[in-house]
């Protein structure tokens, strides 16, 4: 019998998962956002291999991932009031908190800056992985820089397969788009990176919030590179009637939100969700990217898709994907 050997590289072996990164080496683990490339965060030599076998630049700082707020605790200064009770309504989930750090988080982690970003996910393997090891993994998505993160094991397999050591298989990402990104700037709460928690639900918890998404040129967030999600293909967002008339010679691509009665057929095309859910849309949208980069096109045309829940964080990766 052949047994393909990559194939020996995957599965669901929490043992085998907890061995390799107890002993320096790189997992991919599955969270309900993205998969993760997860690496032991005390042992400089495994973080820095991440870096290398994403092809991350180093001033590009890691998410540091644990199992509860009193883990987290030993990793910070302080947890402001608000950062507390997000914590507890929204972990394990896709909530990303930066706070000040104490010196056991190395710099090589942080990018040389004194906030942390901590995240506690919400899956089962990985939750379970957590809570038997005696250290925080860093975990950016498990894609080289730049590219789409992987929702499923098979992404991450493709692009990364060969340079890392074990994957972890947790099915499809539930969610399918990255964590929310939160720090506070005196009494304020600000959202640095839309994602899979909703900007209405942080709202509801600890009142309003400033949006300081992330660009080349914000020093607080320095790896949010405006190109940061982009496919290999040229994307353009916006109107899809009106795009496809602008650029009438190109091999087009159609990724919409829902059904449409504009749907003639003249174009292949995904739809995102068929009853126009952004939950589901959210899911499908980095899954669908990739199946537009190995379709025979040459430009993806976008729509934009209601800009509110989830929604904001689709529009926001479309746009960084586009730019
Ligand atoms: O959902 C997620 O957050 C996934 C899963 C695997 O947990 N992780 C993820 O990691 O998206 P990554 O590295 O692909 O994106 C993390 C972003 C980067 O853009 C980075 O610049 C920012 O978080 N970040 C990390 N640490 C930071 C810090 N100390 N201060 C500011 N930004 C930080
Ligand atoms: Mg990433």
């Amino acid at each position: 019998m052949y047994i393909c050997s990559t194939m020996l590289n995957i599965g669901q072996n929490l043992e085998k998962a907890r061995k390799i990164l107890k002993n320096g080496g790189l997992v991919a683990i599955p969270t309900e956002t993205v998969y993760g490339l997860a690496a032991n965060a005390y042992n400089m030599d495994a973080v820095a291999r991440i870096f290398e076998v994403k092809k991350r630049p180093y001033f590009d700082p890691l998410i540091v991932h644990t199992h509860g707020l009193i883990e987290a605790a030993e990793f910070v200064e302080s947890i402001p009031e608000k950062a507390v009770k997000l914590a507890e309504s929204f972990w394990p989930g896709p909530l990303t908190l930066l706070l000040s750090k104490k010196d056991i988080i190395s710099d090589l982690v942080t990018a040389g800056m004194e906030r942390v970003a901590i995240r506690v996910p919400n899956h089962n393997l990985t939750y379970q992985l957590l809570e038997s090891i005696d250290f925080p993994l860093v975990a950016p998505s498990a894609n080289p820089f730049g590219y789409v993160s992987p929702t499923t094991a098979i992404h991450v397999e493709k692009q990364l397969g060969s340079e890392i050591d074990y994957i972890l298989d947790g099915g499809d990402c539930h969610i399918g788009i990255e964590s929310t990104i939160i720090g506070f700037d005196e009494d304020q709460t600000v959202i640095y990176r839309l994602g899979g928690l909703e900007k209405e639900q942080v709202e509801a918890c600890v009142g309003k919030v400033i949006l300081r998404p992330h660009s080349s040129s914000n020093p607080q967030a320095p790896g949010m590179l405006l190109s940061h999600y982009a496919p290999v293909k040229k994307i353009l967002t916006g109107d899809i009637v009106e795009l496809t008339k602008t650029n009438p010679g190109s091999k087009i691509g159609i990724l919409r939100f829902q059904p449409s009665l504009e749907t003639r057929n003249e174009y292949p095309e995904i739809i995102l969700s068929k009853t126009g859910d952004l939950r589901e849309a959210a899911k499908n949208l980095f899954a669908s990217l990739r199946k537009m980069d190995e379709m025979d096109i040459d430009l993806i045309i976008a729509e934009t898709v209601p800009n509110k829940g989830l929604g904001l964080a689709i529009n926001d990766r479309l746009k960084r994907a586009s730019s």
